[in-house]
């Protein structure tokens, strides 16, 4: 591996093994562990400064100078420029915003909301697949699969489409939000509605990828974090290149959170920041597998010699005691999210923290997202959420500059959005507690006069 720009490596401490960027790997073959891609700086000619990036603006017309992701290329250098995939992602905007500020109890004008809803199929997922889908061409890979919960199928179905690959994607039956299976089903994509939850698509598609030689695309896949480390890229761009003092995030499979703390790690190293935020990452209580390992059972990445048995030993818990994960966040609806122990390589590199957040303070948070601006899906909402817990609690000072992530567009999911504002959930979807800011619709008579009134009747 040496002399390439980049490589692959195991993340264990105790393994290390390392293997070619053109290998197609979802797990070290040696010790099963995940595999990071590690550069050589010195090859791969990173700026000296985060603001020459922002030069690239001007060259708008050349596709990869305005992608979100390839504007950043010198940080993510694994494939040849002419393998490059794009469709136009992270055209996306850092949002002040004081309302949201105010409902958490911050400091007005230092809440931010990081809107990934502004992605070609609407989510943060289209960063990850820009950096896939240029590895899988790079590999020649025809058939592209995933196991979803409606998002990383809708962006892959949109990229494979667009790549001239056939997407494959593994949904859980009844579980994912119809805008995004929707999405998927017009874009083209075989899909598999498999009698289980997500965890056991992951299972099976691992299974079927490897018999059928599938090139696969969830977060295991360690090209597909390195697109959504420019996620934090364009954060302190929005900042004008200033390091925030919390970025929060909603954790699911925990890629997202995984490759923010890769992102930051490398430009801490190249000397790109002078310091770290420090990372908050929230699960719904309904599926709070990282928040009962990391609070409850106190589990740390201890660089790199984390407790693999603890990760193995919650899994076997959660089959014995035939526990299931369920929230309205149906995003997040995850038990055994495969980047765990990545994840708790970020929380040490951030200093991070995890919090869980109900239902109920989910969908209230969302629904002043929405109001305050640019709206998001339920699971990108336990973001908020996550920041207002953390203030209440003192973790984070209100005086602190947060970031929050929006990671999906609000029409993804509108059932559970009339659900809110109309009392009526998808069966099987109910929220307890209460709709704070529920906007019923007003039946009317077709009539001019029962209309006037119903305008000019109370709020
Ligand atoms: N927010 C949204 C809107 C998502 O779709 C997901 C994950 C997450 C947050 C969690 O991110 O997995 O990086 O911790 N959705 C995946 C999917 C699992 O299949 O679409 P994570």
């Amino acid at each position: 591996m040496k002399g390439e720009k980049a490589f692959q490596r195991c993340i264990s401490a105790s393994c290390g093994a390392t293997f070619d960027v053109g290998e197609v790997l979802v797990a070290c073959p040696r010790c099963g562990d995940l595999l990071d891609v590690v550069y050589d700086w010195s090859k791969c000619n990173p700026p000296g400064g985060l603001a020459e990036f922002q030069r690239r603006w001007a060259n708008r017309n050349r596709p990869l100078d305005l992608s979100g992701v390839w504007r950043f290329r010198e940080l993510l250098d694994f494939c040849g420029d002419g393998q490059r995939v794009t469709i136009g992602e992270g055209q996306t905007i850092l949002q002040r915003n004081d309302g949201i500020a105010r409902y958490v109890a911050a400091k007005a004008g230092g809440l931010f909301l990081q809107y990934e809803g502004l992605n070609p199929s609407g989510s943060f997922k289209d960063n990850g697949m820009a950096a896939a889908f240029s590895h899988a061409r790079m590999v020649g890979a025809t058939r592209v699969a995933c196991a979803s919960t409606g998002n990383t199928s809708a962006s892959l179905a949109l990229y494979a489409a667009h790549a001239g690959m056939q997407a494959i994607v593994f949904v859980g039956s009844g579980r994912i939000a119809f805008g995004k299976l929707a999405q998927g089903l017009d874009y083209g994509a075989k899909t598999l509605q498999i009698a289980g939850d997500f965890d056991a698509c992951m299972r099976r598609v691992k299974e079927a990828c490897a018999r059928l030689n599938l090139y696969l695309v969830n977060s295991v896949n360690p090209f597909r974090l390195e697109g959504q480390k420019t996620i934090m890229y364009r954060v302190l761009e929005g900042l004008g290149w200033q390091v925030p003092d919390w970025i929060v995030v909603p954790g699911g499979n925990l890629g997202n959170s995984s490759a923010f703390g890769k992102a930051f790690a490398e430009l801490k190293e190249l000397g790109l920041i002078d310091r770290i935020p420090r990372l908050a990452v929230i699960n719904s209580t309904g599926a709070d597998t990282l928040d009962r390992l990391v609070n409850a059972k106190k589990l740390t990445w201890r660089d790199g010699n984390y407790d693999r048995r603890a990760i193995a030993d919650d899994w076997k818990w959660q089959d014995d005691t035939k526990r299931l994960p369920h929230t309205i966040a149906s995003a997040i609806e995850i038990a055994r999210p495969v980047n765990a122990a990545k994840c708790l390589r970020a929380l040490a590199v951030c200093d991070g923290v995890v919090r869980a957040v109900s239902d109920e303070e989910i969908m209230n948070a969302k629904a002043q997202i929405s109001r305050g601006g640019l709206g998001c899906e339920p699971a990108s909402a336990a973001s908020v959420a996550g920041a207002k817990l953390l203030i209440s609690q003192g973790v984070i000072d209100p005086s602190a500059r947060i970031v929050c992530v929006l990671t999906g567009h609000p029409l993804k999911d509108p059932d559970a959005t009339v659900g809110y504002h109309t009392a009526q959930y998808p069966k099987g979807k109910e929220v307890a507690g209460k709709r704070l800011f529920a906007n019923m619709p007003i039946p009317v008579a077709d009539d001019i006069e029962a209309i006037c009134a119903a305008i000019e009747g109370g709020a």
